[in-house]
């Protein structure tokens, strides 16, 4: 069947501290070159940082600088929508529509739920249980169809094909009826490409690179110093034997493989004609370069970034505007969902 939907892409970030070297090649560099051939809709997800406690003063602060971030890595608000989610409330309304849709079964089968939850499962908040729900209303409130993350979001983005076809499938008569043909929302494409879909941590080459890990010494932050970037990477593990000259010999070795990826995403080439040029030879050499090339690629970002911080009026000044494009595209399709469901609509 062919789609009838124009393609349209969404995806967001959470507001939860500084975005490190994960979220750009893993969502970014992606996010940046979607640009020139989709409508791009980016959103600092706020409503989605808040599942878990957070300081209001810190969070205003975050959600300033993370706009700030994707502004300065080059997401360009008169191509793209960039806006904050809590400003277009049709997200929350059409998430509430999806808690009625979503199964209980669904949700209990999340595995990012139980690595936040752990063991203080009765004690976490209902909201951070029901994210996964948030990301589909957020990304079908647009009918988006395509929705560029890193490896991490692929369980999160299938619950909202899920949703999308259950709610076509449960109103399939109220949507016909409705004039609104065959299928409502469009089942959304997970977007999970390029060379750096899983970038690990730089303590521990087998857990993600995260923002909640408690070292900083993990990750390496879009704000970091070129002083902290070389020190992060000097002190990266790694393991005792040299890199080795042919990809398979990576295998088992998660460390040098992270930054050898790591590497390669950063300079645009291959894993194999790295491992040529640095195959054989001891870790130092190859983390100097390594420094060298995250320098290269983020004190631009860094640079441009506090530029942008040092006027936050214009920070919010295009969250005020992306906010005001986005709910006209909202808008429409939650008052087609209301007539679908059933809900009388405000004269
Ligand atoms: P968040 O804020 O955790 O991460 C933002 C993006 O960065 C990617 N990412 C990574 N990619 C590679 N390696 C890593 N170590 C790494 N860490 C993070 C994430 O996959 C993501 O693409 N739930 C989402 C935000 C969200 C969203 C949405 C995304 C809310 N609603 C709708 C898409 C569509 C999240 O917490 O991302």
């Amino acid at each position: 069947m062919t789609t009838p939907f124009a393609p349209r892409v969404f995806s967001g970030m959470q507001p939860t501290g500084n975005l490190h070297l994960g979220n750009y090649l893993g969502a970014m560099v992606n996010w940046i070159a979607m640009q020139s051939t989709h409508q791009c809709i980016y959103c600092v997800v706020d409503l989605h940082a808040i599942t878990v406690a957070q300081d209001p003063v810190a969070l205003r602060r975050a959600i300033i600088e993370v706009t700030a971030a994707y502004l300065a890595c080059g997401l360009d608000p008169k191509q793209s929508i960039i806006f904050n989610q809590s400003q277009v409330a049709e997200h929350a309304e059409l998430a509430w529509i999806f808690n009625c849709v979503a199964r209980l079964g669904w949700l209990n089968r999340m595995t990012q739920f139980k690595e936040k939850a752990g063991k203080d499962r009765e004690n976490v908040a209902v909201g951070l249980y029901a994210y996964p729900v948030l990301m589909a209303a957020d990304i079908l409130v647009y009918k988006a169809t395509h929705v560029p993350v890193g490896d991490d979001q692929k369980q999160h983005l299938e619950l909202s094909r899920d949703i999308a076809q259950k709610f076509n499938m449960d109103f399939a008569g109220s949507i016909a009826s409705h004039g609104f043909g065959e299928v409502f929302f469009p089942l959304p494409e997970p977007m999970i490409t390029g060379p750096a879909t899983r970038v690990m941590s730089l303590r521990d080459g087998t857990k993600k690179m995260s923002k909640s890990d408690v070292s900083d010494y993990s990750r390496i932050n879009l704000t970091d110093s070129p002083e902290a970037i070389a020190q992060k990477i000097r002190k990266a593990k790694t393991d005792p034997e040299p890199l080795p000259s042919e990809e398979k010999g990576l295998a088992g070795r998660a460390e040098a493989e992270n930054l050898v990826g790591i590497y390669a995403a950063l300079t645009g080439a291959d894993v194999s004609s790295v491992l040529g040029e640095f195959g054989g030879g001891q870790f130092s050499r190859f983390k100097t370069a390594l420094a060298d090339a995250a320098v290269a690629r983020l004190s631009p970002i860094s640079a441009d970034m506090r530029r942008w911080l040092d006027d936050e009026g214009a920070v919010e000044a295009v969250l005020a505007e992306g906010s005001a494009r986005a709910r006209a595209i909202a808008a429409p399709v939650m008052r087609e969902v209301r007539d679908i469901v059933g809900l009388l609509r405000s004269r």
